[in-house]
């Protein structure tokens, strides 16, 4: 279990009356890529929400990948089916929900079987769940529905499907991407708008312009990989683990700096727009490792420079967006958010002068999610989920959209 487990809290003393009229108990969703997350989060209010984490569990898939160098969709979804009701079973306990009941046979398992008919490992478990544990006290589920990998995508949502239609629970469908903008909001509960989002994961790249929940107009984004695809991409061309994003940090953090004999190209950095190419990188890195020895220090040396080509097209383009929309706050998000090289260097552009110059007063507030929170998780999910609590639907009306675009 991460920090963010059973007993975290934010402006709530657990067990105190809830505060706030219409508070609810949000059960959220995330199988989207190979992260299977389950949380559950208490909220309330309107404007500015106060929210209670009961618990959030995310079952990583990485070491399973890692052999291959990078995520295999239906293996993922093998993984998720096998994964799901521990994880739930694990959230519920956490959150002090879950309850066991006397054994019965219930004429719905029929119905859940024919929901579950495609993941048939899983209704086996699903079933003895069900037929185990109480109707949890929750108001709605809420559960990604796109933009994903579309065999892991069904997972999810027909096992939330399931458990809606068991315990006659709503469901609320969630968009990855605005999950990982809106996850902010559990630190920094009050955001000002406009406010521009960088969303960098392993499968997308854009600068979304944020006027508020549900608002967005996406300004750019990558025309052909994705930023962690990019790490992920360079680091096996380097011999390195899968995923790639963490590795290339880890080693670009013990090298010694201002050794870099090579310069990687800094894709469409000039171009006067705020879209993204990162396959040119990915080719330069290919060129460059072609018959070389991966010593020690040529590994560190362009692990150093892949992150700061990287880091400096997501930085310009961000910046310039941030300007030109006269945002308030740049809100960062997604797996390569976790990166601390790339924290620290929006934290410094944004806050301060160059070195030796005294810090100026910042123009933008810059947020990022804590790093747990920056990859997938189900945290993200409930969140999301809560602020679109007026969208909760009939579970028949949930459909999966992989393509599934924010604005
Ligand atoms: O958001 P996420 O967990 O899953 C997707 O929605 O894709 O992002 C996963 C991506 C992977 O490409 C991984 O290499 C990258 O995020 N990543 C990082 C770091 N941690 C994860 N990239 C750079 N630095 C990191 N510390
Ligand atoms: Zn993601």
């Amino acid at each position: 279990m991460g920090p963010y487990g059973g007993d975290f809290n934010l402006k709530i003393e657990k067990n105190q009356d809830f505060i706030y009229y219409g508070a609810m108990v949000i059960l959220a969703i995330e199988t989207s890529c190979d992260d299977t997350g389950i949380a559950i989060l208490e909220a309330g209010g309107e404007a500015s929400p106060v929210f209670s984490v009961l618990s959030n569990i995310v079952s990583s898939q990485t070491e399973i990948h890692r052999q291959y160098g990078g995520v295999f969709p239906m293996m993922a979804k093998r993984e998720h089916q096998r994964n799901l009701v521990p994880v739930l079973a694990q959230a519920l306990t956490s959150a002090k929900l879950a309850n066991y009941k006397s054994q019965d046979t219930n004429s719905k398992l029929e119905t859940v079987k024919k929901i579950l008919e495609k993941e048939h490992s899983l209704f086996e478990q699903v079933k003895e769940f069900l037929t185990n544990y109480e109707r949890p006290t929750i108001d709605a589920i809420a559960v990604t529905f796109g933009p994903g990998l579309e065999p892991c995508l069904y997972v999810g949502v027909n096992f939330a499907k399931a458990l809606s239609y068991f315990w006659d629970i709503p469901l609320i469908p969630v968009n990855h991407i605005e999950a990982h903008i809106l996850v902010n909001f559990l630190e920094h509960r009050v955001i000002k708008f406009p406010s521009v989002a960088l969303v960098v994961s392993g499968g997308h790249t854009q600068i979304i312009l944020v006027n508020g929940v549900g608002k967005y107009k996406i300004l750019g984004e990558t025309r052909d990989d994705a930023a962690g695809e990019c790490f992920d991409k360079c680091a096996k061309m380097l011999g390195l683990k899968y995923p790639g994003g963490p590795v290339i940090s880890t080693i670009a953090s013990k090298a010694v700096r201002g050794q870099t004999s090579y310069k990687l190209p800094r894709p469409m950095i000039n171009t006067n727009d705020y879209d993204f190419s990162f396959s040119g990188l990915k080719t330069a890195v290919l060129y460059a490792v072609k018959g070389k020895r991966l010593t020690k220090q040529y590994v560190e040396e362009m692990c150093v420079e892949i992150q700061q080509a990287i880091i400096d097209v997501l930085l310009k383009k961000t910046l310039q967006a941030a300007k030109d929309y006269q945002a308030k706050t740049i809100i960062l998000g997604g797996g390569v958010s976790a990166n601390s090289e790339l924290r620290s260097q929006f934290k410094f552009k944004i806050q301060k002068q160059p070195l030796g110059v005294p810090a100026g007063p910042a123009k933008f507030k810059i947020l990022f999610p804590e790093k747990n929170l920056s990859t997938d998780n189900g945290l993200m999910i409930a969140v999301a989920g809560y602020f679109h609590r007026a969208k909760k639907i009939a579970w028949q009306k949930v459909k999966v959209n992989a393509n599934l675009r924010i604005s």
